[in-house]
């Protein structure tokens, strides 16, 4: 393989690559602020020390479905496994492992996939979702064109079939930011045209697409199907849940404070039992100016602990929609930071923002559901330092498909209870910050959610928090978390739950503050200062209940330096990995981890992990993103693998008149974010 030797990244007090235009636009500079938690110390040992362990394990309810990021809609599919329906790996066992020859790290300019693999892009910024859309032209975008094209920077990929059509599918993707100095030429970043503010608010949102397979392949192409649909930052939204209709989310255009405008920042997010998708909000911090022109304490504070920062944004909306500006709309900004549900099998649907899941940096939700049908959404807060949260249903799924069960089913995320994790490691006196472990397990413990919300089906909030209304738990949920004693963790990503062992995996990113002057030091789930290479976190959960154990699996990085650890596996046989993000499962339980901004000099990309059997921990790389990209929204199916190829060509130094990137078009052309696919040359499984 040709190695192209590139000095493409930022390097942030020698952290993440990822490139300064990336902090800018896409998570408001959080590399270069303060951290905003700023709470007292969490770790309260002694409340959790005496969980039963043995007693949890065996409580730990099997999971009969548990769909989410990059899992085929259950049931509803040739591609679509669950539990009940489970079949074993011709490897072995579910979990026990995956055939490929690893892609090795590299700088290409490329989706780098293994021998035997072929790849196509099944659809590109600007492709054209409706007959009446224009092709895409660069140098002659419109905001009218754009609404009705694929928008920019795709993150979660859901695939869902469609019923009754043989491989035919509905792809429904989020457009999680945009950055106007690599979509415009000769673009002012002080003071974009209206139109290109259109633009790139009409760029944002979901897309619902229908994709067609190819007989014998894994091609997928798109086409004009009859669900195609944009959602964008102007399309309406209902509030529902205890906030809804609150003082809090009120505004001049919305005295109701139950409709809100659009979506932004979705990052991942999930697949519904019922068909549905969740999407969660999560930089929506960065989209909101004057931060510093609120001095009320109680407004300001909040402000700061999710991050909000004085002036002008990156996108300077404000310029051209005053909901942007804090000092003209100061609740607009709390109608942001929810996950939010849309039926993508009803183009005229009003899409849900819930508020009884809280408000907070929503990398996106997860559904498991139990063997006695009850729904937990798990989700986690992507900031350094912020926590874990499950929300657990009340009500339970109605089957049938018809209008009344959907209708029933959109309101699941509206009744229940939310909580937030406390964790407890077994050797808190042999971790010390270096990665070493601590035990021939490495590094376990265990943990307790602590409820925060309690939403009743009459869709009125109970807070569970001292000092605190429902309402204000809803809307200013780490403010809530701050009080219980949640754990900070190293940026908590996706959450995806096995559907063999209903065992559940969270990323946890990085996190470059761990241990600094001043800042919290390491503990058992979070075990390296100044963590650069992220990990996985196994938790064996009681899903409706309030107690867990768990486990690291991996401790990211370069498997040759001593701060990694591959759940015991020989580190002389795995992938280097660093900066986990999303997570999805095969139809077989193997685990498959996407990366955002590997710290190890290569590109991003998505690897196999095996998680049971003699392999256990085996980490393998399946492909890489072009350069500057990042990769996201895996979905694994039996016969073909997606990926999000998120910000291409994303370098500060990068132009239109200089691109870094040529994909997917190659030669002179612009780089263009786009959803490829991979699939086995011979039509095989993949993996095998
Ligand atoms: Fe948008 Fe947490 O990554
Ligand atoms: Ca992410
Ligand atoms: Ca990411």
């Amino acid at each position: 393989m040709r190695l192209t030797p590139l000095a493409l990244f930022v390097k942030h007090d020698g952290q993440s690559a990822r490139a300064a235009v990336t902090c800018e636009y896409k998570c408001g500079n959080a590399c270069f602020h303060e951290v905003p938690n700023t709470s007292g110390g969490a770790y309260f040992g002694d409340i959790v020390s005496s969980l039963n362990r043995r007693g949890l394990l065996k409580g730990g309810a099997a999971a009969v479905l548990a769909v989410g990021a990059g899992s085929a809609l259950a049931a509803c599919g040739d591609d679509a496994r669950n539990a009940g329906s489970a079949t074993p790996s011709p490897n072995g066992p579910p979990g026990t492992g995956t055939e490929f020859g690893a892609v090795a790290p590299n700088k290409e300019d490329a989706i780098v996939i293994p021998d035997g693999y072929d790849q196509s892009v099944v659809i590109r910024w600007g492709d054209p979702l409706f007959a009446d859309a224009p092709a895409f032209d660069f140098d002659k975008q419109s905001a009218a064109a754009q609404a009705k094209q694929f928008g920019y920077n795709n993150d979660f990929a859901a695939l869902l079939p469609i019923e009754g059509q043989a491989n035919a599918y509905l792809l429904v993707v989020n457009h999680e930011y945009t950055t106007g100095p690599h979509m415009f030429r000769g673009y002012d970043k002080e003071a974009p045209t209206d139109e290109q503010n259109a633009i790139t608010q009409a760029a944002h949102g979901l897309s619902v697409v229908e994709v067609h397979g190819e007989a014998g392949t894994g091609k997928l192409t798109s086409a004009f199907g009859k669900y195609n649909r944009r959602i964008t930052a102007t399309t309406e939204f209902k509030l529902t849940g205890p906030a809804a209709g609150s003082d809090f989310l009120k505004t001049s255009a919305d005295p109701t404070g139950t409709k809100v405008l659009g979506t932004i920042a979705n990052c991942s997010g999930g697949v519904t039992p019922w068909g549905t998708v969740l999407s969660g909000e999560e930089n929506f911090n960065g989209y909101f100016a004057n931060s510093d022109k609120v001095t009320e304490p109680a407004a300001a504070a909040r402000l700061k602990r999710y991050g909000f920062t004085p002036g002008k944004t990156p996108n300077r909306w404000e310029r051209t929609d005053k909901r942007f500006d804090l000092a003209q709309e100061p609740n607009e900004a709390n109608r942001f930071g929810y996950v939010v549900e849309v039926d993508p099998w009803d183009p005229a649907s009003t899409p849900i923002k819930h508020t009884a899941m809280g408000r907070l940096k929503h990398e996106g939700a997860t559904i498991y559901v139990t063997k006695g049908g009850d729904v937990v959404s798990y989700t986690g807060d992507d900031e350094k330092f912020d926590y874990m949260y499950k929300f657990v249903s009340s009500r339970k799924v109605q089957s049938g498909g018809g209008a009344s069960s959907m209708r029933h089913n959109l309101t699941i995320l509206d009744a229940g209870t939310l909580y937030v994790a406390q964790l407890t490691g077994d050797h808190p006196e042999k971790v010390d910050g270096t990665g070493a472990t601590p035990s021939d397990k490495g590094f376990t413990g265990t943990g307790r959610w602590i409820p925060l919300l309690e939403t009743g089906s009459d869709g009125k909030g109970k807070s569970l928090v001292d000092g605190m209304s429902a309402e204000e738990v809803a809307v200013f949920t780490r403010l809530a978390a701050d009080k219980v004693g949640a754990t900070k963790m190293d940026r908590p990503e996706d959450f995806e739950a096995n559907p063999y062992t209903g065992k559940v995996y969270v990323a946890l990113t990085n996190n470059d503050n761990r241990g600094k002057d001043g800042k919290q030091g390491p503990d058992e789930a979070n075990p390296r200062n100044m963590n650069k290479n992220g990990q996985i976190l196994e938790i064996d959960d009681d899903h409706t209940g309030t107690k867990f154990t768990w486990s690291l699996l991996l401790v990211c990085g370069d498997p040759k330096a001593a701060d990694t650890y591959f759940a015991g596996f020989d580190k002389t046989k795995v992938s280097p990995i660093s900066c986990p993000d999303n997570l999805a499962f095969d139809p077989y339980g193997n685990l498959w981890i996407s990366t955002d901004g590997n710290a190890l000099k290569s590109n991003d990309g998505l690897f196999s992990v095996v998680l049971d059997g003699a392999n256990r921990g085996a980490t393998k790389q399946f492909l890489t993103v072009p350069r500057g990209a990042e990769t996201c929204g895996p979905v694994v199916t039996e016969s073909r693998v997606l990926v999000c190829v998120q910000h291409p060509g994303e370098a500060d130094d990068a132009t239109p008149e200089n691109p870094l990137s040529h994909w997917p078009d190659g030669g002179a052309a612009q780089p263009r974010p786009s959803v490829a696919v991979v699939w086995k040359k011979n039509g095989g499984r993949i993996g095998f």
